[in-house]
């Protein structure tokens, strides 16, 4: 196809103001050469409004305003992301510098705002096409359609309107002049001249070696159809001339693709274009990518994109994460995204003839708008009581400002004193969440007991404040937990009756924080169980208490000479009212040869073997105590079971610093009472029993009507070798005149304390240390008091 064309191109001069030249910070303007056009991107930022752009050249300076840059061959086109405005210019665009088709330069000044004030940069790029011109180059632009066509041979001169007048042109031309008709379909319009075309859209202009064809896309000149189900949009123009004899025509076509592209549910966008839009055979080759970078069918492949060919159509998939595209984030009573992508794809088309056509189409393509709200994740374990939340699955440009809980507003991330965390959790699918987590009592968490139901419900009401970014656009995103514990009832322990105590067990459940467990007016706790000699162990899932036999908190009964009961409690109180909701009690029987118990409202009860105290073969059953008429409640063959008022039955008193002691003595009544409280000659032993307790825990001696100790006594059954005369030069007799009560703690010294015993082969020792103030005579005392047991054989 050898045209010769000669072509005039009308300019029109703008005299402009001269421009400033400013430096223009790093990073905020880009210029890059491309195979097809310069690429002028400047970061939105820089300018108060958005930049506008000017063409110079040494005719002028021309405004690059919309309607211009379409006819002209500029693109411009503000990209929200990644928030540039971007201006493509086609290297055969009006008012670039055209050395050979070889070298390009582009002039422009580059207008921006600055407080106020307009500055103008002037800017200039010099590019060489990194590929050789095609025969035949068609570029879909956003705005404008560009042919361009080799034309080898240059203008014919000497050539006259008349010989062209001799021949009847087929069309009914009467000129010489380049006149251009525009077909429509199957419409023929009446051809018109150069300077009629130009102020209808139309661009013809001539370079070193190509005839260029630029139309804006709506010309009332195209036409639209169908491609085999692709949109296309085609302008049909055909130049010609008489030139002497010779008709010159040029038909120069330009047909794009006008498919808006689609979005699948499975995450690809598709655009579809035909082969069919210029001649070819189906040997198509294919260049694509995103943002003006091209690379071959099979490397887009790989990236993950398809390529579908059917009959003349092909269809591209890009996968909608494929780099280069752009996703933002956007609320609208709901939280959604869309993709974008500015595609750029080439066909090169190769005719019979083996004539290359090059079809370049630029296109964004954006998906609609896809849902994408948050998604709120109870992760709470009721065991842990702790709420656990997770917000997840948001987008990278989504940000969590803030968070509102139960209607109190917390700023993040949360004060260091707060109990409550907020964790950031990234994917590796460029999405996050926030992962919260509220004990539940924070006393920021509601919580609500139906003692009725036995539930206790604890809630959390989750206002999240979200905001997109860069815009900072803020919207909200609410949760409601909650967390209901059922059978909700005051912890009740498993108690197992042992040799040497009761063992107490509780299996943790996690709202049993609401009760306090106490012994007595006591709260348990590992400084108590050490005090009072009880064994506690405690892990996350159980708490075991083993209380040893006559620590405290026992109490005794049912005494008799097969042992006793002893009954220990624990309660649960309402750990606000600490009002007794519950309790466990457990009562075990414990036997043993011998036990002496010294009671609280002061009562002796011991069982003591007295085998030895009497002539073998005697009978237990003949024993008393210091005062003869004091028997024995029960007995068998060894032992002898006694219980009598401390005080009575001629028993010792016996004050120390802080305790007083009651003793009495088991004797053996011998038939011929001539000696009054003797032994008999064969016994070998002497048995005392006495009970000590602690002044401090005294309300009163027996001294007054009514003895009344805090906590029991501590009992001793003494057998000694001793001589009977010791001990009763070392005894005195209980008196009225003895006043002393635990309040006063007046230093009292026994005159004469006991005979020592040797190896006393005692089975209870009690040690009790009661240190208290003077007020223990009150009620209180009790909780303050403590015993220590030890349970030993001798
Ligand atoms: C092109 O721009 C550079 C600076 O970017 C400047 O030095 C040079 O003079 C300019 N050339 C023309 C012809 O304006
Ligand atoms: C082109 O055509 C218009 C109207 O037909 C006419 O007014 C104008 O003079 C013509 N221009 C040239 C350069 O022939
Ligand atoms: C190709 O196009 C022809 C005619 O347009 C049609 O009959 C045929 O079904 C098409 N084939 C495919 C695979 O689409
Ligand atoms: C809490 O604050 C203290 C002092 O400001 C700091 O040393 C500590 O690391 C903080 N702890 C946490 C968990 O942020
Ligand atoms: C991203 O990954 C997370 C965790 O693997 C998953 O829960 C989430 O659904 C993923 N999001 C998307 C959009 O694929
Ligand atoms: C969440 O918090 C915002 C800001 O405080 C408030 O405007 C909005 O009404 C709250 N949403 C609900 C459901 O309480
Ligand atoms: C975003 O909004 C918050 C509060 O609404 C404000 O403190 C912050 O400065 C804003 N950031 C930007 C970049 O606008
Ligand atoms: C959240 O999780 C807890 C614990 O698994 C459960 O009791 C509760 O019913 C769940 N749902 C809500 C809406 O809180
Ligand atoms: C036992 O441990 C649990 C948790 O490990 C704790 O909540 C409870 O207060 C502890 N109880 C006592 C009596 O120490
Ligand atoms: C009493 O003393 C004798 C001799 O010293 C000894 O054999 C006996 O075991 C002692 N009895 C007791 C109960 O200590």
């Amino acid at each position: 196809m050898d045209f010769g064309f000669c072509f005039r191109l009308a300019v029109l001069v703008f005299a402009m103001s001269t421009a400033h030249c400013a430096s223009i910070p790093d990073g905020v303007l880009h210029m890059e050469c491309h195979d097809r056009y310069f690429m002028i991107a400047v970061d939105l930022s820089f300018s108060k409004e958005e930049p506008r752009f000017e063409a110079v050249d040494e005719t002028g300076v021309y405004p690059i305003t919309e309607k211009y840059a379409a006819e002209c061959g500029y693109s411009i086109n503000v990209h929200p992301l990644p928030n540039h405005v971007e201006l493509r210019a086609s290297y055969l665009s009006c008012h670039t510098d055209n050395q050979a088709d070889e070298v390009f330069t582009f002039n422009l000044n580059l207008i921006v705002t600055h407080e106020g004030k307009e500055v103008t940069h002037a800017l200039n790029k010099t590019c060489s096409p990194s590929v050789p011109w095609s025969p035949r180059e068609v570029t879909c632009e956003l705005n404008y359609m560009e042919v361009s066509v080799r034309s080898e041979i240059s203008c014919p001169s000497g050539l006259k309107k008349d010989d062209w007048d001799s021949i009847k042109p087929a069309h009914g031309s009467t000129t010489s002049d380049w006149q251009v008709m525009f077909q429509k379909a199957d419409e023929q319009l009446p051809p018109l001249n150069l300077s009629e075309a130009r102020t209808q859209g139309y661009t013809f202009s001539l370079t070193d070696g190509r005839l260029v064809f630029r139309t804006p896309y709506g010309q009332p000149d195209s036409f639209s159809t169908e491609v085999n189900g692709v949109p296309v949009e085609v302008v049909h123009a055909t130049l010609f001339s008489r030139q002497s004899w010779v008709v010159l025509m040029v038909d120069l076509v330009a047909a794009c693709s006008m498919d808006e592209g689609s979005y699948d549910d499975s995450g690809y966008m598709m655009w579809v274009t035909s082969e069919a839009l210029y001649p070819s055979t189906h040997s198509t080759r294919l260049n694509i990518g995103l943002g003006g970078e091209l690379v071959a069918q099979p490397v887009a492949e790989d990236k993950g994109y398809f390529v579908e060919k059917h009959n003349t159509t092909v269809q591209i998939s890009i996968p909608y994460n494929v780099d280069g595209g752009y996703r933002k984030s956007f609320f609208s009573e709901d939280l959604f995204e869309f993709y974008v992508f500015h595609l750029y794809l080439e066909q090169i088309l190769v005719d019979e003839d083996l004539v290359e056509t090059r079809l370049r189409s630029h296109r964004t393509l954006s998906t609609p708008m896809l849902s994408r709200s948050p998604v709120t994740e109870n992760q709470t374990v009721l065991e842990d009581r702790v709420f656990t939340v997770h917000l997840g699955d948001l987008p990278e440009d989504v940000l969590l400002a803030a968070v509102n809980l139960n209607g109190q507003d917390f700023m993040l991330p949360f004060m260091n004193t707060s109990s409550s965390i907020m964790m950031e959790v990234v994917h590796s699918n460029n999405s996050h969440g926030y992962t919260l987590k509220v004990p539940f009592d924070d006393p920021v968490v509601m919580h609500q007991l139906s003692k009725e139901d036995a539930v206790l419900q604890y809630s959390l009401d989750i206002n999240y404040t979200l905001t997109v970014q860069p815009d900072n656009e803020t919207f909200y995103h609410m949760a409601f937990i909650e967390a209901t514990f059922t059978d909700v009832s005051p912890p009740a322990f498993d108690a197992v009756c042992s040799e040497s105590g009761i063992s107490f067990k509780l299996d943790h459940r996690p709202f049993d924080y609401m009760w306090v467990i106490s012994i007595g007016s006591d709260p348990l706790t590992s400084e108590l169980a050490a005090q009072n000699g009880y064994i506690m162990s405690n892990d996350s899932q159980s708490l075991l208490l083993e209380v040893p036999l006559f620590s405290h908190g026992y109490e005794y009964k049912e005494y008799t000479l097969n042992g006793f009961s002893g009954t220990f409690e624990i309660l649960m109180q309402d750990h606000e009212t600490a009002e007794v909701q519950s309790s466990t009690v457990k009562t075990c029987r414990f036997s043993s040869t011998e036990f002496i118990l010294c009671s609280t409202d002061g009562k002796m009860t011991a069982v003591a073997d007295v085998s030895l105290a009497m002539p073998s073969g005697g009978n237990p059953a003949r024993t008393n105590l210091v005062d003869k008429y004091c028997g024995p409640k029960e007995t068998d063959g060894t032992r002898a079971l006694f219980s009598f008022p401390l005080n009575s039955c001629g028993s010792t008193v016996k004050l120390d610093r802080g305790s007083v002691t009651y003793q009495n003595e088991i004797f053996y009544k011998r038939r011929n009472v001539n000696k009054k409280n003797a032994v008999s000659d064969q016994a070998t032993e002497r048995v005392m029993i006495q009970c000590t307790y602690p002044l401090a825990g005294l309300h009163r001696l027996f001294s007054v009507y009514r003895f009344e100790a805090d906590a029991v006594g501590a009992g001793s059954i003494i057998h000694t070798n001793g001589s009977t005369l010791a001990f009763q030069s070392s005894t005195i007799k209980p008196t009225k005149a003895l006043t002393t009560t635990a309040a006063t703690r007046r230093p009292f010294r026994a005159p004469v304390s006991y005979q020592p015993a040797f190896h006393p082969p005692a089975r209870y020792i009690k040690v009790s240390r009661f240190n208290k103030p003077i007020r223990a005579a009150t009620k209180d005392a009790e909780r303050n008091s403590q015993v220590k047991v030890d349970v030993s054989k001798v």
